[in-house]
């Protein structure tokens, strides 16, 4: 990430309006904080002891868009987003395909969740592609550093309908 756009970013952070919305931590001194830049765009950060957080994505106003960019601030241990597209609301298994040499900058293992079941799905390659689950979610665990080394890693989708 250049110096510009974490300088741009830090400004953003200041001037957006900050919601805590209602997470499922198992770690009660784990708050997340999800703050909106644009419609289909947010800083997802963490406040207190997050060893594994989860976000539910699929409950907000994100979950109506085609493409959505989240901007995991100060990635540290296990975040587990759970993943809601425009499809979702319509009930039509879709597809999602994550911009994954981003994620691979920062994240060292991502895992996807199937009732509760985990299982690895990191890969070297351009993309992640991921298809929607029978509740139209894709649950994915994103596995950051143990100890603080970036500022920040960007999680980018985009979802179409499979057919
Ligand atoms: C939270 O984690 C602790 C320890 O890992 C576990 O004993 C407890 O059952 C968990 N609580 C919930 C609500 O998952
Ligand atoms: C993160 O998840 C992985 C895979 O389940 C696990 O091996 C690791 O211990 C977790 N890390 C933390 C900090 O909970």
């Amino acid at each position: 990430m250049s110096f510009f756009s974490l300088f741009i970013t830090l400004v953003l952070i200041s001037v957006v309006h900050s919601g805590t919305i209602r997470d499922i931590n198992n770690d009660s001194s784990c708050e997340t904080h999800i703050s909106k830049l644009d419609t289909c765009k947010a800083i997802i950060s963490f406040s207190g002891d997050c060893y594994s957080s989860t976000v539910d994505i699929s409950k907000t106003e994100y979950a109506k868009c085609l493409t959505n960019s989240f901007f995991w601030s100060y990635p540290l241990n296990n975040m587990t987003l759970i993943i809601g597209t425009q499809f979702t609301q319509q009930q039509q298994p879709y597809t999602i395909l994550i911009d994954n040499e981003q994620v691979m900058s920062t994240v060292s293992h991502v895992y996807r969740i199937i009732n509760d079941k985990e299982t690895e799905v990191t890969t070297q390659e351009k993309s992640l592609k991921q298809h929607s689950d029978t509740n139209y979610q894709i649950i994915l665990k994103f596995q950051g550093p143990t100890k603080l080394g970036r500022y920040g890693v960007n999680i980018n989708y985009e979802s179409y309908q499979r057919l």
